[in-house]
């Protein structure tokens, strides 16, 4: 049934004890997992669409599922090329058709970012909307503020915005921000305005209280 989503549980009653210690440790060993072959090939098509788009500014949609979102961004931002990367070839495969400003890759963020950031391609805006929660707390290390990747996501720069219905993702996120040197701004998205993604129109469907962080990381 629809609009029915589950609200997140968690023992966790606030942010994970050993968050920053965990972030730290990002900090001090860079992420240097190899690359999986997948990706090069991916990071291959994204510098030919880049060639073949000069001078257009980057919007990032990292985790975009079936690519809605995407679509909608490059709707409302012509002038830009909008990227929409996405690891599941199911939700990929739902994606409708491909306005001629914007590309979808299927491809595991953790190496597209340090590919990106490598080769200097960076962002004007990042939209991380709806990233998974991973609401076990053995599992801090796959939410993107507890991942070795996040220091290179960060670096990346550009005005990233994370939106999440599970506002103590939000609250990590902001604090592993700060221990980073950055200040995020937190705010409610209103049951009224119109859904940027198909999760998020799902969870406000379902009566979910959802946030969003906004933060220049230039
Ligand atoms: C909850 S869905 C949100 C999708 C979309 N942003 C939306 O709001 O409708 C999270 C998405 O992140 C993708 N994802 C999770 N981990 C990823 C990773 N490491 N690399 C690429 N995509 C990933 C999943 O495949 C999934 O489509």
């Amino acid at each position: 049934m629809y609009a029915n989503s589950a609200r997140i549980q968690t023992p966790q009653s606030g942010p994970h004890p050993r968050l920053l210690e965990v972030v730290e440790r990002h900090r001090r060993h860079a992420y240097q997992r190899p690359h999986a072959e997948h990706s090069l090939a991916a990071f291959e098509r994204l510098q030919q669409w880049l060639a073949a788009h000069p001078g257009r500014q980057l919007i990032l949609d990292s985790g975009c599922g079936t690519g809605a979102s995407t679509a909608g961004l490059a709707q409302r931002f012509p002038e830009c090329g909008v990227l929409g990367i996405d690891q599941s070839a199911a939700r990929l495969g739902r994606a409708g058709v491909e306005p001629g400003n914007a590309l979808r890759l299927r491809a595991p963020l953790e190496d597209l970012w340090r590919l990106m950031l490598v080769q200097g391609i960076r962002p004007l805006r990042h939209c991380l909307w709806y990233p998974n929660p991973w609401p076990k707390p053995e599992h801090l290390r796959r939410r993107w503020h507890g991942h070795p990747v996040f220091q290179q996501l960060l670096a990346l720069g550009g005005a990233l915005e994370l939106r999440s219905n599970w506002r103590l993702y939000v609250d990590e996120f902001a604090l592993a921000l700060q221990a980073c040197g950055h200040q995020g701004i937190i705010s409610a998205i209103a049951a009224s305005e119109e859904p940027v993604s198909p999760f998020e129109r799902k969870y406000r469907d379902s009566g979910h209280e959802l946030w969003r962080l906004s933060v220049e990381l230039s």
